[in-house]
């Protein structure tokens, strides 16, 4: 019987893949990994010191300079640059605004993947992202390609800004994430798209729990 498991969880902005990824680390005694915090921490970072979103080399150049850490915790992930915690700054509208221009230099993702591979090397993982069974776990012992539809993620997420007392326009919101699920699946590099090898989940109509059983489900086939 198979007991470490990679499991990738692939998917759209909202489609509940942090929510159903931590749960099931949580379950299973896992690692929780949210390979999106590394993009962000990179663009927060990028945006800070003034470089250019767009160039590539230059971006690479300062992410050789970071050390980026990513530290599971009750709540999940705490993602720290050097001594500094970026957990919750790397949320920031201005950083998920900008960060599929950083996402999708080639540059970037090359200097990324080593970190990301290097945290599932051991397996226990669920890491959650837009190209983990495509291309960073392509030999993951479970792929789930999660979706919903764009009116029921932008309402996830105004719900989830309501329920925190952060200040939510629904129509923006819609508008936001579908620009950045334009910009995930059609960049050149690692798009936004389902593996051949992974199971398709719209969770539309589903709630958390039900999400859960399934994936649940999926994985006892798995260790079996
Ligand atoms: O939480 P949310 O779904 O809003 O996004 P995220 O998982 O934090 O990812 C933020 C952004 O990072 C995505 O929109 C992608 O541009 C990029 N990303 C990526 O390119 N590859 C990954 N494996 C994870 C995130
Ligand atoms: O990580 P990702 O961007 O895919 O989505 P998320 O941050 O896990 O989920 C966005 C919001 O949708 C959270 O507030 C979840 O509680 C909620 N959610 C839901 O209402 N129903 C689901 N089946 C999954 C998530």
């Amino acid at each position: 019987m198979k007991k470490s498991l990679q499991i990738a969880l692939d998917g759209p902005a909202g489609a509940g893949k942090s929510t159903i990824a931590k749960s099931l680390a949580k379950q299973l005694g896992y690692v929780y990994i949210d390979t999106g915090a590394i993009y962000r921490a990179v663009t927060f970072r990028a945006l800070s010191d003034g470089i250019a979103l767009e160039d590539g080399p230059a971006l690479a150049q300062m992410i050789e300079k970071m050390t980026l850490r990513l530290v599971p915790s009750e709540e999940g992930q705490r993602v720290f640059d050097g001594e500094e915690e970026v957990t919750n700054v790397i949320r920031s509208s201005e950083v998920t605004n900008n960060v599929s221009f950083v996402a999708r230099q080639p540059e970037v993702r090359d200097a990324l993947m080593d970190l990301q591979r290097d945290l599932a090397k051991h397996g226990g993982v669920v890491m959650d992202g837009r190209d983990i069974g495509t291309h960073v776990l392509p030999n993951a012992d479970l792929k789930v390609f999660m979706t919903a539809s764009v009116e029921e993620r932008a309402r996830r997420r105004h719900e989830e800004n309501l329920s925190k007392g952060i200040p939510s326009d629904y129509e923006l919101l819609k508008q936001e994430i579908a620009l950045r699920d334009k910009r995930d699946s059609e960049r050149e590099v690692a798009p936004l798209r389902q593996a051949d090898d992974a199971h398709f989940l719209d969770t539309t109509t589903l709630a958390i729990d039900g999400v859960v059983q399934a994936i649940e489900r999926l994985i006892e086939e798995v260790k079996a």
